[in-house]
């Protein structure tokens, strides 16, 4: 070409150019990038914040200050039921729009957000985002984590209750100030424990964080609920020579030392089956089955990542939900004279019965309250649009943009009636409710529907009504809200009661 040689000195002479303005081309590049987001971007019609049609850092900082859910709480009162929060995401507080990304079969899938959660090597059922191999996963799963399956694990389950009800007792005695909020926590914990690993981790007998794991898990989740909100920043931030180094330095949890240390013991002894009585029929027992069965579909590497994947999406959750329900119970005290009015009525048998909580009306509207006011999960739950785009609550969207809900602005929809940000139980119980039902999301929905949630559920309805048939409860700072701090669940603090005993 005969103009090579200008081109190539004009080349020169623009990077001489950058290299002398560096900072004003960063600028520039910044700002026409923001523009184009701002006016030209397919989704600029929407509206939202001008920070959150630039740059998803709006969103990694509010994950950082620990209260995502109310700021979009915030977002949807200000801009409407669809807001732009990010320059490719569009936020839905419509439960009918919920409903339509979550649905299953509807070709969305999860986004690179999940990716920024361990285990990095092999992805549980929360984080695999190859729909097939998540179905591949779920299939085995939903068998032991099914109602039936965790009924037979009452024994060991109520075992834990028992030695928890104890314990209030002992404060009751005492009339020492008791953290109500923090035994659930170690409650919750030791229920896994034993439904999963048949193991006592002692939790609640040591009163106590062992081994500081309830801390590093919600460190590592808060951190990676950050780096979620920039993907790419994972493979710098998360999955850098360095970051691993400083994961060694904090020895890993006990918790997984336990889970490994089971899994290698149960290897060893196979003649005797995958479980340490024939009757304890375990997550990790049953779950080893299945790989037995089919290693090709469900490996050993499944076996452990599902297992341990309980540890870290089961506590924090089902903790936050109890904590939640007590200290609305505590703080109305009509509605707390009331259920207790009911359960202490009802005759339940010393350890509560599954069957027994579900003919508790008053009881179940609370639980359903809490759960709508207060869902666990504080973080949104993202979702890609499938490439050729789709309907999401009778409008089309373009493929490829993430369609994300959060809980917490979704159940404030006026589909659940006036005062929503009231906590009242009797909108649970006059009038048709099924399509308030329908569109509670504290679990999720779809494919993706929270695997966890019989778990939960049973323990809550056994512990919760024994707990008020057995104590008095009184806040010790009444009117404080309780503390929380999102990480992908909203972990709280400070819940301290007084107690005394019934009987
Ligand atoms: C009250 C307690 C609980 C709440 C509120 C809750 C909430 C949720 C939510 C909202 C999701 C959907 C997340 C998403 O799509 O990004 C989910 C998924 C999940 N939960 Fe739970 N959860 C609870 C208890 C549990 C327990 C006890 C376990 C296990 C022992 C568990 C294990 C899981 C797993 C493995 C998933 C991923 C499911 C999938 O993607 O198919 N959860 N949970
Ligand atoms: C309650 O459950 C525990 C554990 O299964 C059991 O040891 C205890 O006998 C039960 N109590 C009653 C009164 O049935
Ligand atoms: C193997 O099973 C036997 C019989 O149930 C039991 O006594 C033994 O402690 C088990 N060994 C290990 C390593 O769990």
């Amino acid at each position: 070409m005969v103009n090579d040689g200008t081109s190539s000195a004009l080349v020169a002479d623009i990077l001489v150019l950058v290299k002398n303005n560096v900072v004003l081309f960063l600028v520039l590049l910044v700002l026409s990038r923001c523009i184009y987001h701002r006016y030209f971007h397919p989704l600029s019609k929407y509206p939202g914040p001008l920070a959150c049609s630039c740059t998803r850092l709006w969103k990694a900082w509010s994950v950082y200050n620990g209260h995502t859910e109310l700021d979009f709480i915030d977002l949807h009162r200000k801009y409407g039921s669809i807001v732009r929060v990010a320059p490719n995401e569009l936020s839905f507080a419509s439960p009918k729009a919920a409903h339509d990304i979550l649905a299953p079969g509807n070709g969305f899938t999860k986004t690179e957000f999940y990716k920024a959660f361990p285990p990095k090597h092999a992805p549980d059922i929360f984080t695999e985002t190859r729909e097939w191999k998540h179905a591949a996963m779920k299939r085995v799963a939903v068998v032991p984590y099914s109602l039936a399956s965790v009924q037979k694990m009452s024994p060991w389950i109520e075992d834990v209750q028992n030695e928890f009800i104890a314990k209030i007792g002992e404060y009751a005695d005492s009339g020492r100030v008791c953290d109500l909020g923090d035994l659930l926590h170690y409650f919750a914990f030791d229920v896994i424990g034993e439904f999963a690993f048949s193991q006592r981790y002692g939790f609640v007998a040591q009163e106590r964080d062992i081994g500081g794991t309830i801390k590093l898990i919600d460190n590592v989740q808060w951190y990676d609920g950050i780096v979620g909100q920039v993907p790419e920043l994972r493979h710098v931030l998360r999955e850098s020579p360095v970051f691993q180094y400083l994961l060694t330095l904090l020895s890993p949890p006990q918790v997984t030392q336990m889970a490994l240390g089971e899994i290698a013991k149960r290897k060893k002894n196979k003649t005797d089956g995958f479980f340490l009585e024939p009757e304890r029929r375990d997550l990790l027992g049953q779950l080893m089955e299945g790989s037995a069965r089919d290693p090709g579909k469900f490996s050993e590497m499944d076996v452990f990542s599902v297992a341990h994947g309980a540890i870290g999406a089961g506590a924090d959750s089902t903790a936050s939900t109890m904590q939640s329900f007590f200290h609305f119970i505590l703080s109305n005290p009509e509605i707390h004279r009331k259920l207790s009015e009911e359960i202490r009525g009802a005759h339940l048998s010393p350890n509560v019965t599954w069957a027994e909580a579900q003919d508790l009306p008053y009881f179940q509207a609370c639980l359903l309250e809490a759960m709508r006011l207060r869902p666990a999960v504080g973080l949104s739950i993202p979702r890609y649009v499938p490439k050729g785009g789709a309907m999401i609550d009778g409008t089309n969207y373009p493929g490829g943009i993430v369609a994300s809900i959060n809980g917490w602005a979704v159940h404030r929809d006026a589909l659940f009636g006036d005062n929503v940000d009231q906590f009242r139980p009797e909108r649970w119980l006059s009038g048709d409710v099924r399509d308030m039902k329908k569109h509670m999301y504290q679990f999720g929905g779809g494919g993706h529907l929270c695997i966890g949630r019989n778990l939960a559920q049973f323990e809550m309805n056994k512990i919760i009504p024994q707990l008020l048939e057995n104590f008095d409860f009184e806040l010790v700072y009444p009117g404080r809200p309780v503390k929380s701090h999102s990480t992908f669940f909203v972990v709280q603090s400070g819940l301290e009661v007084f107690v005394r005993r019934r009987k």
